[in-house]
């Protein structure tokens, strides 16, 4: 087959804020935490390559539609977080729609309504989806979050990879709420999302396919006992980070996670309910967090999950994989194979199948 690869490589993103805010100096590296590394692109490529396929790498900038268009791919492997605005990640999907090209994962709608961590909680609350209590602040005049149960958090409405949820982001009172919402305002230019901040356990559930055959991958676990004392358990942009590198990694991850059964049938359960009224497609990575009575509520779905390649660095998606038997490659052969059952291409890859 021929496959695109359509990425946002951080190089992209630093080319784009360059021309867009017409200056040299770029901001830290936070800003620009969603972008691909080369080490990752590189390796989904020479994957596919591997497997005996074509493949062609596509950065989601301006000339994305162009070469889409003039490559004709069989199929776009889409791991782009786009450039820029808050329906970036909907960018490639959109291009290919319009081009009727098949690509992997979700539909631009998803994509839109999943990185807005509003419309998302709207909707699982609609379905009687458990999820900590909100309140979105546009400007930091509004009353404060008095309804809400403190700790709460509170994070840009649009981001990910823990951009904008640092130690300073969790608070205990009204006052130190309306600080920190001022703050991310001004810092993040979009709006705030205050929540409940629930203190049980963490994990990240990584589920694939459709219909009747998604399957949950083994659960992982975020262990905050290996965070630097003083940090708020959660899994924050330093965890991510700063206090986690490939030499010194931080040993944040237990898969599977030590759960009973009953707990991961729970989990898991509510995972795919998730992934169901989202209308979710191939692969998504759904975090969840248990509340003070023990019950699993989501914090977010993301469907376009990290995909790191070196098993040194934390990810969660290749780490499940690994644990359920999947090295890389069989990973993304397998993404593939979802992808073209779902679109009506055959491909012929034989991944073993992990079944939870
Ligand atoms: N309401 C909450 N209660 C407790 N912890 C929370 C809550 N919201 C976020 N967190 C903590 O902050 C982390 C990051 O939050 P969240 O997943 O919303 O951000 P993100 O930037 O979308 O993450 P990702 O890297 O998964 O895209 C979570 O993994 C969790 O540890
Ligand atoms: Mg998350």
């Amino acid at each position: 087959m021929k496959i695109a690869v359509a990425y946002s490589s951080k190089k992209g993103l630093i080319q784009e804020y360059r021309k867009r805010k017409q200056i040299q100096k770029i901001p830290g590296d936070e800003y620009f935490a969603e972008g691909d590394s080369i080490k990752t692109i590189q390796a989904v490529i020479e994957t596919l390559l591997k497997m005996g396929h074509q493949a062609v790498g596509i950065e989601a900038d301006n000339n994305a539609f162009q070469k889409l268009s003039a490559e004709e791919p069989d199929l776009v492997l889409n791991i782009s977080e786009g450039l820029t605005g808050d329906f970036r990640e909907s960018y490639i999907p959109m291009l290919c729609e319009r081009l009727n090209l098949p690509y992997t994962g979700s539909d631009p709608l998803t994509l839109g309504l999943c990185l807005n961590k509003m419309r998302t909680k709207e909707i699982l609350g609609f379905y009687q989806i458990p999820t900590p209590a909100f309140q979105v602040f546009y400007s930091d005049n509004a009353m404060a979050t008095e309804h809400l149960i403190y700790p709460v958090i509170v994070k840009p409405i649009a981001e990910g990879s823990s951009k904008g949820i640092n130690n300073r982001s969790v608070v205990n009172d009204p006052t130190a709420a309306k600080s920190v919402i001022a703050e991310k305002l001004l810092k993040y230019e979009q709006p705030v999302i205050v929540e409940s901040f629930l203190t049980g356990a963490e994990f990240t559930v990584a589920l694939w396919g459709n219909g009747e055959e998604v399957e949950a991958l083994p659960i992982v676990e975020i262990c905050f006992e290996e965070l630097p004392e003083g940090a708020w358990p959660m899994y924050s942009y330093e965890a991510k980070w700063v206090w986690d590198s490939p030499d010194k990694p931080l040993q944040i991850f237990q898969c599977p996670a030590k759960i009973d059964a009953k707990l991961n049938q729970e989990i898991v359960s509510v995972a795919k309910r998730a992934y169901y009224i989202l209308g979710i497609r191939d692969w998504c990575r759904i975090d969840i967090r248990l509340d003070q009575e023990g019950v699993p509520n989501i914090l977010e779905l993301n469907p376009l999950p990290g995909i790191l390649p070196d098993p040194k660095e934390n990810s969660c998606f290749p780490k499940s994989a690994r644990t359920a038997g999947y090295s890389y490659s069989d990973m993304i052969g397998r993404l593939i194979s979802i992808a073209c059952r779902r679109v009506g291409l055959i491909e012929n890859i034989n991944a073993p199948v992990y079944r939870s």
